[in-house]
């Protein structure tokens, strides 16, 4: 079986109302308290108040992944907003649209971050914006383009495009021959081998079995996601949902590994295990995971 391998870990949190996200299965997820269903506004508001008190009248730019992964320090700079908080955070219904909004009425472009969500691993689009209903002006990517090959592509309008002629720009692997070839292989993979559809069908059925072991562990707080682009976020107990501290998880991803399965953490306590399996696996690959993970959440269960 091939591992499930993490593309990368960071220590990252979810945003300040994420909590307060409902338990979900898909995007958008619904609401099941009055405060869940104010969570778009709590955060449109958030985002004014930025623009309103922590950068400049007009901005660069807004930097934003489709479902929140990675850290917002790669993006940051004095005049540029950056959505990035990790922990696998979906936005509210319209979030995204509502701030590209606000970001352009700053002068801002508004630039997706691509290189986890991209390329259909979030199965129902080969691109994670087009959930949001929204087009960006810069869209980023690498990882999947190449399948772990290094490549990286930047796209964006004529017009954008043509403000880079104002100046010099080079990169000494630019338009690496075999980077390219190897990417365009990798996109006829993906169509010939319906590898989206993969995400969609063999990501549900995850999602699905994970919300059982939810339903079946006291330390599972929330299981989130869409397609094979998981988070599953550990805490003490679900009253509380403080997070699990780091050394359980260390416990449960160890035991996870010894079993042979790998996966990562993330959200600024590290209590979210990241599950971004490569896109090919198959649904009884799904399904020896899910054995495993039980198991390990098992057996911390009674060590503790
Ligand atoms: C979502 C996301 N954006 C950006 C980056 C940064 O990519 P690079 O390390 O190639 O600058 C990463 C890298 O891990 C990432 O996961």
């Amino acid at each position: 079986m091939a591992p499930f391998i993490l593309s990368f870990t960071r220590i990252s949190r979810p945003g300040p109302f994420a909590e307060k996200q409902p338990q979900s299965m898909m995007f958008p997820p619904p609401c099941f308290t009055v405060d869940q269903c104010h969570a778009n506004e709590r955060y449109v508001q958030q985002l004014e108040e930025v623009f309103s008190t922590s950068v400049p009248n007009r901005i660069a730019s807004f930097f934003a992944e489709p479902i929140q992964v990675s850290t917002a320090k790669h993006a940051n700079s004095s005049n540029s907003v950056s959505i990035g908080a990790g922990g696998t955070v979906q936005y509210p219904k319209n979030f995204l649209k509502e701030a590209y909004k606000l970001v352009r009425e700053k002068g801002g472009v508004c630039i997706a971050d691509e290189v986890q969500t991209g390329f259909g691993r979030t199965g129902s689009h080969f691109w994670g914006f087009q959930a949001h209903d929204v087009v960006p002006d810069i869209v980023t990517m690498a990882k999947g383009i190449a399948n772990g090959f290094p490549m990286g592509a930047v796209v964006t309008s004529e017009e954008i495009a043509r403000s880079f002629a104002k100046g010099l720009h080079f990169n000494t692997f630019g338009g690496n021959p075999l980077a390219c070839s190897i990417g365009s292989a990798v996109l006829d993979t993906i169509k010939e081998e319906r590898i989206q559809e993969n995400c969609a069908v063999v990501g549900t059925h995850l999602l699905k079995e994970l919300a059982k072991l939810r339903d079946k562990y006291e330390i599972l707080g929330d299981v989130r996601g869409k397609g094979l682009h998981i988070g599953v976020e550990m805490v003490t107990d679900k009253a509380s949902r403080d997070p699990l501290p780091p050394e359980a998880m260390t416990q449960i991803m160890e035991d996870t590994k010894d079993m042979g399965v790998l996966i990562g953490k993330g959200g600024i306590y590290g209590q979210t295990f990241r599950i971004q399996p490569p896109m090919c696996i198959t649904t009884e690959d799904a399904d020896f995971f899910v054995t495993v993970f039980d198991q390990a959440l098992h057996n911390y269960t009674e060590r503790r």
